[in-house]
């Protein structure tokens, strides 16, 4: 069902060095990273420098080593021209003509923190960036990383709002550390590559708003008991705090993060390149719940968001666990709302 999953025609020919029949579809992007000089942004970076759709990688940070940064990567012999940017007057130029802005900006949880407990650094950090887009790129496509995921795309969705410039398709919660996830430990369940796992998680990026619609697993999960299967769930959920436990004050997930960040960049540059069947799943602006964002899979093409494939059918506890999230979620969704409309 996604991505890494489908190999349609065009890519494997481009893979192959084939003749590509697609004479008009652009592959030369430009990605901004806003918070490239962090524990995600620096092993992002370094995953798009790789990326070959990626022809200018732009590393927006405040703290001064970005720069530095950008010149570390610049000596990798691959085709993308990485620029670096210091502090909000560069920021401008690093937004500029990007096709996606990716934003790992803000701060991490310590033990003992919920995401929650970063919305107050983090939504003037995602609220500023979202301006300077709007000012800067109004068509790029952001994907935010940033916790709380849940709060801050309406944050950024307000932003545009406000700036007329919004589009519902062309701004995601990044929750593609949750699909990877549930496919690793599946993997790890059944005995099996992870990579040939397909799981769709939906709802949001927090707690009892995390679903892994582990019934919808391909292959099926070896686990036969509801225990098993609730606690398979339950960890996944709390694979987050698992990592920040196992950081010990250090910080929260880097390193898988920035691989799925990429892998998030990587499947939109493929959509805006025109490959078809490009399949994620992201939090997005939603009509498929009372939750007006909600992640599940979703068709990525040439202006984002192409096609909101849902859910599908969820079995009786998958049920209970939609009916925890959703209150949540109103209430993730409201708070990073109000946000915007009492800022200036
Ligand atoms: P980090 O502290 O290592 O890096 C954050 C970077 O953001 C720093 O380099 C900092 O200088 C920069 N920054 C701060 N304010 C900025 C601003 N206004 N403009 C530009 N850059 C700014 O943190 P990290 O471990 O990279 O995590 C970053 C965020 O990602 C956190 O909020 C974390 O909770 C979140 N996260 C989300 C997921 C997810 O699945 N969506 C996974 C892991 C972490
Ligand atoms: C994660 O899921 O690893 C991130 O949201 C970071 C965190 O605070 O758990």
């Amino acid at each position: 069902m996604f991505s890494r999953a489908l190999k349609p025609v065009a890519s494997v020919a481009a893979q192959n060095g084939a003749k590509n029949f697609s004479t008009t579809s652009q592959k030369n992007f430009k990605v901004a990273v806003a918070g490239a000089a962090g524990g995600i942004g620096q092993p992002l970076a370094l995953l798009l420098k790789q990326n070959p759709l990626v022809t200018r990688l732009a590393l927006y940070d405040l703290a001064p080593v970005t720069p530095g940064v950008a010149v570390d990567l610049s000596h990798m012999d691959t085709p993308a021209k990485v620029t670096g940017h210091k502090g909000p007057e560069e920021l401008a130029e690093a937004i500029k003509g990007a096709d996606l802005v990716v934003i790992p900006a803000g701060v991490p949880r310590k033990p003992g923190m919920t995401r929650d407990d970063l919305f107050n650094t983090n939504a003037s950090i995602v609220r500023d960036l979202a301006k300077c887009v709007a000012q800067n790129s109004p068509k790029a496509i952001m994907a935010i990383i940033t916790n709380p995921v849940n709060s801050m795309v309406p944050i950024a969705s307000e932003v545009l709002k406000k700036a007329g410039c919004y589009d519902p398709n062309r701004i995601l919660g990044v929750t593609t550390l949750d699909v990877v996830r549930a496919a690793a430990f599946i993997g790890e369940i059944n005995g099996v590559d992870p990579r040939s796992v397909s799981i769709p998680v939906i709802g949001g990026h927090s707690g009892v708003t995390i679903i892994p619609v582990l019934s919808q697993s391909q292959p099926a999960v070896k686990l036969t008991s509801q225990d098993q299967i609730k606690a398979l769930t339950g960890r996944i959920q709390e694979a987050g705090t698992e990592v920040v436990k196992a950081k010990a004050g250090g910080g929260s997930a880097t390193l898988s993060m920035a691989f799925a960040g990429a892998r998030l960049a990587g499947a939109v540059l493929r959509g805006l390149k025109g490959e078809s069947n490009v399949v994620e799943c992201a939090y997005i602006k939603s009509d498929i719940t009372e939750s007006p964002y909600f992640a599940n899979p979703v068709v990525l093409g040439k202006n984002g968001v192409e096609k909101n494939l849902g859910f599908g059918t969820l079995n009786a506890y998958e049920k209970e666990l939609l009916k925890a999230a959703i209150p949540e979620l109103l209430k993730n969704i409201k708070v990073g709302e109000e946000f915007v409309k009492n800022s200036k």
